[in-house]
């Protein structure tokens, strides 16, 4: 297996198999750090530049968390309008890298331009971590998704998946690349005009994924082991700020999974997961149900950084 050490996280497309269990392993050994909201001092010596150039929540924070945890230090950028990246000058990834090289020892990066974490890597001489680029790939949401599942499941190998959603979303792309990876049965339902595209299928036909295409969750929901869903009411992913005006309506039925689908067609046992932000494809009331795991997939996001930053800051091995 490659070491983790000094190395870019930019896509799940190049992941080998044993490297998710050795990431998952990893996870797993420092759980209880967070688990029991504890800091300590394995990163102490290093600082994690933040580049984010739109908006994020979970993925900046996460990250920021994190290193807090393993007692390490933050610094960066939430909104690059504040830097010269977004005013007048709009400076360059390879001008900006130049500089964020030498304020820490490693980058994580959200951009709306598909490939911007891939060029400042090609620049930097530090790890990059893709934070989420444009509708191209978020590849440590999609390792949180799959800790989540070994967590919950014990295993990934053997389960059938129902992926819904907009199929452009970068969590689409890192989902079905790490697939390949298991013995996994996976059924995207999405809007047509959302769908995978023909150049996308034939790669990760290519890659030996087993998969399949629904026009609506009913004719999937009731195979399902896990059920990850996004959004298909959501902004455009290659503005870096899309704001919402007016009524930007509701989700088709075809794209929700409402309490009573799941009371009615789910497996008992399946587990469903959110990335989040929502809109309305899972109201609120499924929170409360056993099906729901999206809050821990909320810890897990925590801890999947640690492991993700001690790995690549070459803290763990
Ligand atoms: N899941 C996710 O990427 O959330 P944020 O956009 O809040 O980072």
């Amino acid at each position: 297996m490659r070491s983790f050490m000094g190395r870019d996280i930019l896509s799940l497309k190049d992941f080998e198999r044993g490297e998710y269990f050795r990431i998952f392993e990893v996870a797993k050994e420092l759980e209880p750090i967070a688990r029991n909201r504890r800091n300590v001092d394995l990163l102490k010596d290093k600082t994690l530049v933040v580049a984010f150039y739109q908006p994020s929540t979970r993925t900046r924070l996460a990250h920021e968390a994190a290193m807090h945890r393993l007692g390490g230090h933050v610094t960066g950028f939430a909104d690059a309008k504040m830097t010269r990246a977004g005013d007048w000058y709009q400076e360059s990834i390879k001008d900006t890298v130049k500089m964020l090289e030498y304020y820490g020892d490693v980058i994580v990066m959200r951009h709306f331009m598909q490939g911007a974490p891939a060029e400042a890597a090609k620049w930097a001489t530090i790890p990059v971590i893709n934070g989420g680029d444009g509708w191209g790939e978020h590849p440590t949401q999609i390792l949180t998704d799959l800790y989540t599942v070994m967590r919950e499941k014990g295993h990934i190998d053997g389960l059938k998946w129902l992926a819904v959603g907009d199929m452009r979303m970068r969590t689409m792309h890192s989902l079905a690349y790490a697939l390949t990876k298991f013995d996994s049965e996976v059924t995207f339902v999405s809007p047509p005009n959302m769908s995978l595209t023909d150049e996308f299928k034939a790669e990760i036909t290519e890659m030996g994924l087993n998969f399949k295409e629904a026009e609506h969750v009913e004719q999937a929901i009731g195979d399902a082991d896990v059920i990850l869903v996004e959004p298909v009411v959501q902004p455009d992913y290659t503005k870096a700020r899309d704001e919402r005006k007016g009524d930007v309506g509701g989700t088709p039925a075809n794209y929700k999974i409402t309490k009573e689908l799941l009371q009615t067609k789910a497996k008992h046992d399946a587990i469903l997961l959110h990335s989040f932000p929502r809109m309305d494809e899972i109201p609120t009331d499924v929170d409360s149900t056993h099906w729901a795991r999206y809050w821990e997939e909320a810890f897990n996001g925590v801890v999947m950084r640690m492991a993700l930053l001690a790995l690549v800051l070459g803290a763990m091995e």
